[in-house]
């Protein structure tokens, strides 16, 4: 069985990271590299978990013109990366550019795009001249993800089970926000135990707090392997 976790490495420096990674192996998990640790540890980092044998996604959420976000896909490709991001907002162009730079890579990473941040709600919208509930906002985002040729979108787990008819099977849905029972909710509000989560239809979950800060990560690591 494949992992469905992907365990989110938010730490501030490249020696914490490894020191956690250690005890790790690839078919437990899959790892990801996000700003902090990506500005502090740079690519050189996240080569050196490639070697590891890990799939890493690398979450850098480009959002730019077409040409820049194709030359930054194109670049984050040769690390050799499993998966990585861009934003929906960025628009048509700018997800068909992606993916086109994707595409011609050697090894072609999957290639997703953030609907809406889980951070934005309906007042958020509001103040940036969108007048739509959120969860419409995604659904248009995600089908035009689609339309454009990605493999998925990051999502809340929340959204997954209606996403997930209106999109098929095959289309992945990549979700934050989990957190197994027991576990402290930190910042994250709307969130979901990985056990519903895969009964909703994610194809990845990405987990970091209730990891990276337990007593017992590897206890963690196992339950969510088995659910
Ligand atoms: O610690 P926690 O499990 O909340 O970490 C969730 C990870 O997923 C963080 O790296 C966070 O940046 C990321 N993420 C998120 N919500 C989004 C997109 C990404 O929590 N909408």
């Amino acid at each position: 069985m494949s992992s469905k976790l992907i365990i989110a490495l938010d730490f501030p420096t490249a020696e914490q990271a490894l020191q956690f990674v250690k005890p790790l192996s690839p078919e437990q998990c899959k790892l990801k590299v996000g700003f902090e640790l990506y500005v502090a540890a740079g690519p050189d980092f996240v080569r050196r978990l490639v070697d590891q044998g890990f799939d890493v996604f690398l979450d850098l959420k480009f959002h730019d013109i077409p040409n820049t976000v194709a030359s930054a896909c194109r670049a984050a490709a040769k690390l050799g990366v499993w998966m990585m991001n861009v934003h929906a907002f960025g628009g048509e162009a700018m997800l068909l550019a992606a993916q086109d730079a994707v595409n011609t890579a050697t090894h072609a990473p999957k290639l997703i795009a953030v609907t809406v941040l889980t951070s934005m709600d309906k007042n958020q919208l509001n103040s940036i001249g969108l007048n739509i509930d959120p969860a419409v906002q995604v659904q248009r985002l995600a089908q035009l993800t689609q339309r454009c040729g990605l493999d998925g979108i990051v999502c809340s787990a929340q959204e997954a089970k209606g996403l997930r008819q209106q999109l098929g099977q095959n289309f992945l849905l990549v979700t934050p926000g989990i957190r197994p029972l027991g576990t402290d909710k930190g910042d994250q509000s709307r969130v979901m135990t990985p056990e519903k989560a895969v009964l909703a239809g994610v194809s990845y979950m990405v987990v970091g707090r209730p990891i990276t800060q337990a007593a017992n990560a590897q206890k963690i690591i196992e339950q969510i392997y088995n659910c």
